[in-house]
């Protein structure tokens, strides 16, 4: 498995490629981690001079040197994707550049005939397919899709791109879980009662009111990033630090989680989603999902893990509370009340870090009062990379660890497939709120109110 002599970039035009991935391989070109030819594929009428400066403004308008190499090693092939002759051009481009990465930044419906008109031009030898998500859109389409890959390109050279496991707070989990002796003893069902996973955005679906209406929310972020967060947040430690044992374990945990029950979901759509441009009348689709799940092995049994996310919520956050179980005798606890559970936080957005909610004596009286203890990582440990640089370093140097491996694909699909499609339709929320009131129900004893910040 190669380091890359080139990387070629369908879709280089598209909206990806402008917010995130040409950023990405600049700011790579600008710390010297990156220097290699990069052919764009794509459907447009720029020419090369004009792809440059189209990547110069996705840039930010950036004259430095280090644009300037990544210029440098821009190529351009145009032609339609489902065009032979597109590929024809590509095999003269790429010649004698040795081990190729195809990085298919372009709608789903394109990933096979992509596939398929490299493998006629035999680019698929010597090389790998990176494909962006999503992966199929229920578990039977998603075999069927990799099974199209899997015609020209075996499952050691595709990479499913789940850009939440290149950023390097959820990597940290792993890091808080398995290098920390305080934490690993704890981490199970005698000690903890539940876990909250919540992924808030507050902005609403955009622009992006077709692909938003054909997926929902359970698809766009449910089955894939926060799945995947439950598999690192609840995987057994793997017996040694190799990619491969990584992802067994995370599939090997995967594998215990009970489908959804449909009766554990709460589904709702904001006001105002059906006028959004691209969404079809009376469209079921849900903008925000609190669900419960339950992982049927040794560690996990009955501890309800809570799941919501959605958008047009009161904030941008992403936060984990994992909550203990209550000391078994009150001794402390106000006016006759149990004493408050300790609380684990693990925040990854905006900001990162983690905090403890310790119980504390209250001065002057015989009450124990929760108070945090907070580290902020940034403060202590500066600035951290973004997801796609190292979605893209990996990319080309092949290292599996932050993609998602086909069976992990898979059992996050069974997990979800019950409650893909509903037929009811969701329940209304106001935009700015928490979502509909009975997803208060879905989380016991009520979610954890979000830590705002640590300052
Ligand atoms: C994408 C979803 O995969 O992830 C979006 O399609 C969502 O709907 C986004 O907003 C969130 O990613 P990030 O990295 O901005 O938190």
């Amino acid at each position: 498995m190669g380091e890359a002599g080139a990387l070629v970039l369908f879709g280089i035009t598209g909206d990806l490629a402008r917010k995130m991935l040409l950023p990405a391989l600049y700011r790579l070109s600008a710390d010297g981690r990156l220097d290699l030819p990069i052919i764009g594929v794509a459907k447009t009428d720029l020419d090369l001079h004009g792809l440059r400066e189209h990547a110069r403004e996705a840039c930010g308008g950036v004259r430095d040197a280090a644009f300037e190499q990544l210029a440098g090693n821009l190529r351009l092939v145009t032609g339609d994707y489902r065009d032979p002759a597109t590929f024809k051009a590509l095999r003269e481009e790429t010649a004698g550049k040795g081990f190729l990465v195809h990085y298919l930044a372009v709608p789903p419906s394109l990933f096979s005939p992509v596939a398929e008109g490299l493998a006629a031009e035999g680019l698929n030898r010597d090389a790998r397919l990176v494909v962006e998500k999503p992966f199929g859109e229920d578990l039977q389409s998603a075999r069927e899709l990799n099974g199209e890959l899997l015609r020209h390109f075996d499952e050691d050279h595709v990479r499913r791109v789940d850009h939440f496991l290149g950023k390097e707070p959820v990597e940290d989990l792993m890091v808080f879980r398995f290098a920390n002796t305080l934490l690993e003893p704890i981490w199970n069902r005698s000690h903890i009662r539940s876990v909250q996973i919540t992924m808030a955005e507050d902005f609403d679906v955009r622009d992006r009111g077709a692909f938003y209406d054909a997926n929902g929310t359970i698809r766009d972020v449910v089955q894939n990033h926060l799945l995947q967060l439950l598999a690192i947040l609840a995987m057994d430690p793997p017996p040694s630090t190799d990619a491969r044992a990584q992802l067994d374990e995370k599939w090997r945990v995967l594998r215990a989680v009970q489908a959804i029950d449909p009766a554990d979901v709460v589904r709702g759509q904001y006001d105002g989603y059906l006028g959004t441009d691209g969404v079809r009348a009376g469209s079921t689709t849900e903008t925000y999902v609190a669900l419960r799940a339950y992982i049927d092995n040794w560690r996990w049994a009955g501890v309800p893990w809570c799941i919501r996310s959605g958008k047009g919520l009161p904030t941008t956050d992403l936060e984990i509370v994992a909550e203990l179980h209550r000391p078994p005798v009150t001794m402390f606890g106000v006016d006759g009340a149990p004493d408050s559970p300790n609380l684990i936080r693990f925040r990854l957005q905006p900001d990162a870090g983690v905090t403890f909610d310790l119980l504390v004596k209250e001065p002057g009286r015989q009450h124990a009062r929760p108070v945090p203890v907070s580290v902020d990582f940034t403060k202590v440990l500066g600035p951290m990379q973004a997801a796609y640089e190292r979605i893209l370093t990996d990319a080309v140097s092949g290292d599996p660890r932050r993609f998602a491996r086909f069976d992990l694909v898979e059992e996050s699909w069974r997990i979800v497939q019950p409650v893909l499609d509903l037929p009811e339709t969701p329940l209304p929320y106001a935009k700015g709120s928490w979502g509909p009131e009975p997803a208060a129900q879905i989380a016991p004893g009520g979610w954890h109110e979000i830590s705002t910040t640590f300052d």
